[in-house]
């Protein structure tokens, strides 16, 4: 029955990918093309008194330019410009809707020409004059207007008392700074239109179903007339999860003008996206003298707009990983002068743990323990916040099995005391978790009489694997070879499916794919049963299995029917199911992926240069899939990681309110010198309550707790605790 699940199948996208035959939203052609750019904002709040477009307009191949005052009819209430993952409160940002400007960068008029070069010209003949009001971009010096939102965590117990009382007390303010997105791909949308008032929007999103109900709702279409789709997605992790400005400006360009649009954002706009919120985490332990915990308190206060109330699980993860009879945790928001913060991989954990993480780390030092003893001593069995068992939890092997691949045993415990040649040595270590959610997907199964399967699904792969993992369960399920499977993914038009985010995807499209497979199976059981004299007449439906292409029963191959002398004999060409899965979740058991991450760093002492020589991520995430796909996802993660702590760092000019780094000039990322040594395990962890399959979900837990890992390395290898993220060489010296 396995014969793929589990096992390190190659991407069954890969070659299409690596040849340049996959195809993103920019690239898809149309008749008479247009190509819009994008005019931006250079004030970050006021009025546009008068925008200008005379000049722009005589410039030889411009069609039009789309202004607030010049475009098609856009919704007028909130609700329209609600998507799927939308901040509960707040009024979602509407380009091109009025006079106001919000943000810098916001895009305030989309040129349209014949070609790129000469949309891009024309849009610097564009002239704006702003009423200017004041504002705000920075919140360091806004902090003292944060205001608490409504989080679901009670607190427990009397944390405040249980610190002031603790024998050993440990506070401390970390600050982790905004982020953008820089995913390879540009965002990007292709709106085609097909002449009689319908739409094909190739769009570069994590759903396209999320998508569509969204353009139709803003645009005030029917939905069979907008349909979208976005085979393939050059990463994402969070960017396309709401849909963006560029999309709505393509789609308003091609009904203005009856004609197809394409609008690609330039590296530079994508800065006026969402992004990362730069949080300030408070986090207070207290302890006994053994290493056991009285007192917890973390309190994030995170930047977003004016005009919607972004926010994210930043403070609630102690709460699953240490045992705790106090805790108090808030969150709160500062409303500045900046586009809407939007979710980046393992959005909420990936700042809090790692200030939770650095912290749990001064705590040891203050306590002489090492800090996996602290962590094994504190360790909760339970999710405290609902206190209840995990569906199942791994943690303390991810410790045991990556310290030991690590060599955590030959560290020496106090700071500075490892050193290679000039070079200072650190090692450090920090806890990871996640989520493990599932959510509704529906699969369509299309079973040929050649013994071939279409497997279809809205579902996007935003380069996590999803097409292969479909194809692989699909392969088992039906008992046909890999290279048999075909998978359809990523068009409005196909099955239900959610955005693709949150880890959810594997395990719920997985399941998909069984539910629509076992559909296939029984009517092909109701098929054989039916055949004269059929070998498989007297055995019960349940012991029927499909294998290598035929109906059997199970452990008796001798009484195999060929699916295609099922079909023959059936005069069918093909049998077609389609199967909604929802999941029942018991509301008795907490849903987690947990990881243990070891780090270690080279510090040249004179330059304060850091390098991450080595990462030892293990995880435990229930069953893995695809363990190449799922290492290289983890691996992947680790890099972001490694930017987390050292690279990554939007820099705003509070005197304009402008992002002064919005290129990959300015803004670091890790490069290829920067990846060092990366391991990933994964911790075998059996799990038959969260689902058939034991599936968790890989998407965000690998990047949580290596920030961590790495500053706690940093403060071995040089005895300086750097608690403003990135950690860089002038922070050091
Ligand atoms: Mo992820 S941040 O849900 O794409």
């Amino acid at each position: 029955m396995n014969a793929y699940v589990g096992t390190p199948t190659s991407r069954v996208d890969g070659r299409a990918k690596v040849t340049g035959a996959a195809k993103y939203a920019g690239e898809f052609a149309a008749d008479l093309l247009l190509h819009g750019f994008v005019v931006a904002a250079t004030i970050p709040r006021g009025r546009i008194a008068r925008l200008d477009t005379s000049k722009a307009l005589k410039v030889k191949g411009v069609v039009d330019v789309l202004t607030h005052a010049h475009r098609p009819p856009l919704a007028e209430q909130d609700e329209a410009w609600k998507d799927e993952v939308a901040p509960e409160q707040g009024s979602p940002f509407r380009p091109l809707y009025d006079n106001s400007v919000k943000f810098n960068g916001q895009p305030i008029a989309l040129v349209v020409a014949e070609d790129w070069e000469t949309a891009k010209f024309a849009a610097t003949r564009i002239r704006v004059e702003y009423e200017e009001e004041a504002f705000a971009t920075d919140l360091e010096s806004e902090r003292t207007k944060a205001a608490k939102v409504d989080q679901p965590h009670k607190p427990r117990g009397d944390a405040s008392a249980a610190l002031t009382r603790a024998a050993v007390h440990h506070e401390a303010d970390y600050v982790i700074p905004s982020e953008h997105h820089n995913p390879m791909e540009l965002y990007a949308t292709t709106a085609v239109w097909d002449g009689n008032g319908k739409l094909t929007v190739y769009d570069k999103t994590q759903g396209v179903q999320n998508v569509q109900k969204f353009l139709c709702s803003v645009f005030g279409r029917k939905p069979n007339e907008i349909r979208v789709i976005s085979p393939y997605v050059g990463g994402a992790f969070g960017s396309g999860l709401r849909p963006q400005h560029q999309v709505v400006l393509a789609t308003l360009g091609a009904l203005a003008l009856k004609r197809s649009v394409r609008v690609v954002l330039t590296r530079h706009q994508m800065y006026g996206l969402g992004y990362r919120p730069m949080t300030i985490e408070h986090v207070a332990l207290g302890a006994n003298r053994d290493g056991t915990l009285e007192a917890v308190m973390h309190e994030a206060i995170a930047v977003t707009s004016r005009f919607e109330n972004f926010s994210r699980n930043d403070t609630g993860w102690g709460e699953q990983l240490y045992k705790s009879p106090n805790s108090r945790l808030s969150h709160k928001l500062v409303h500045l002068d900046v586009a809407t913060p939007c979710d980046m991989r393992a959005p909420g954990a990936a700042s809090g743990v790692c200030a939770l993480e650095c912290a749990m780390d001064e705590l040891a030092v203050a306590l002489k323990l090492d800090p996996i003893e602290l962590r094994l001593r504190c360790y909760s069995d339970r999710d405290q916040s609902e206190d209840l068992p995990y569906t199942s939890k791994q943690l303390r092997a991810c410790y045991a099995r990556g310290a030991e691949a690590f060599g955590w045993s030959r560290r020496a415990p106090g700071p500075r005391s490892m050193r290679d040649g000039k070079e200072l040595v650190g090692w450090g270590m920090a806890t990871g978790v996640w989520e493990a959610l599932q959510m509704p997907v529906a699969v369509r199964i299309v079973l040929t009489a050649n013994g071939h399967a279409e497997v279809s699904c809205a579902a996007s792969d935003i380069g996590t694997g999803t097409y292969t993992i479909v194809a692989q369960v699909a392969a088992d399920a039906l008992g046909l070879p890999i290279e048999n499977i075909s998978v359809r993914l990523a068009d409005s038009s196909l099955p239900q499916a959610p955005v693709e985010g949150g880890s959810w995807m594997a395990a719920s499209s997985a399941h998909a794919v069984l539910g629509a497979a076992e559909e296939i199976r029984q009517e092909l059981v109701r098929r054989v049963k039916a055949m004269p004299a059929s070998p498989l007449g007297g055995v019960d439906a349940p012991d029927i299995i499909l294998v290598d292409g035929t109906v059997t029963k199970a452990g008796d191959r001798s009484r195999a029917v060929s699916i295609a002398d099922i079909m023959r004999h059936s005069k069918l060409e093909r049998i077609e199911k389609e199967k909604l899965n929802q999941f029942e979740e018991e509301k008795s058991y907490a849903r987690n992926t947990h990881s243990a991450v070891f780090a270690e760093v080279k510090v040249d002492e004179q330059l304060g240069v850091i390098r991450v020589t080595r990462v030892v991520s293990a995880v435990a995430a229930g069953r893995i899939l695809n363990t190449k796909t799922g290492r290289s996802q983890v691996m992947g993660s680790v890099v972001w990681g490694i930017g987390m702590a050292l690279h990554e760092e939007t820099l705003m000019d509070h005197r304009f309110g402008r992002i002064m780094n919005a290129n990959i000039a300015e803004y670091h990322i890790p490069v290829n010198a920067d990846v060092h040594d990366i391991d990933v395990i994964f911790v075998d962890e059996p799990d038959d309550r969260i689902n058939r399959l034991g599936v968790k979900g890989l998407g965000e837990i690998g990047i949580v707790g290596v920030p961590a890992a790495i500053a706690n390395a940093v403060y071995h290898a040089t005895g300086k605790r750097i608690r403003r993220f990135p950690i860089t060489l002038d922070k050091l010296l």
